[in-house]
């Protein structure tokens, strides 16, 4: 091989490195159903895991209608080297009214309102619920109210939308009482999205 020609493929090496490379998408690209990627270059769908559960001792709820806020966080697959996120749901745990002082009966709802995700407010004071949200709730009757388009939402028929635009109620939490530890557990959100 003389000079000239064993330049010639030398400086060849990197166009046929990349014509090599390209083989690879380029297969994909005409034929997408090849084949599964290989193991770990994207996660597997999974269903959303709580990272840890919520508690709150029952004595922070010496009443009916006092409410305690908190952020649940759930761990939700994704199509990434990651394979999750971490997503932040705000949420309202609220005694109702029960059958005497000792009878703990609470609503938890997810705060994010499902209109179009804002979050929402307990509005206690019924003339503030009127004149702040357009809606008058029965007398005695708190409601949970949203901010961005004056949706209400009565926590004593199951969240329903009583006003404004919200096409559903609120995403609701799973919880349980602990009557050991006298401990209120939030352990799950509602499935189907986080709004
Ligand atoms: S985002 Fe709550 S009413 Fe629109």
């Amino acid at each position: 091989m003389n000079r000239r020609t064993f330049l010639k493929f030398i400086l060849s090496l990197p166009l046929f490195g990349a014509l090599l490379l390209s083989v690879s998408p380029l297969f994909r690209y005409l034929k997408p159903t090849a084949g599964a990627f290989p193991e770990g270059l994207v996660s597997k769908p999974d269903s959303p895991v709580r990272v840890r559960n919520i508690t709150f001792p029952l004595s922070a709820f010496p009443q009916p209608w006092v409410v305690q806020e908190f952020v649940f966080e759930q761990k939700n697959p994704e199509y990434t080297r990651a394979g999750a996120q971490i997503s932040r749901i705000p949420g309202f745990a609220l005694r109702i009214p029960g059958k005497g002082a000792d009878d703990y009966q609470f609503v938890v709802y997810s705060r994010i309102c499902p209109h179009m995700g804002c979050i929402f407010r307990y509005v206690p004071d019924p003339n503030e619920a009127a004149t702040g949200f357009n809606y008058r709730p029965p007398e005695g009757t708190p409601v949970f109210a949203c901010p961005c388009h004056l949706s209400v939402f009565d926590p004593l028929q199951e969240g329903k939308v009583v006003s404004g635009p919200a096409p559903r109620p609120p995403r609701y939490f799973n919880f349980e009482i602990d009557k050991g530890s006298q401990t209120l557990v939030i352990s799950d959100v509602e499935s189907g999205g986080i709004a």
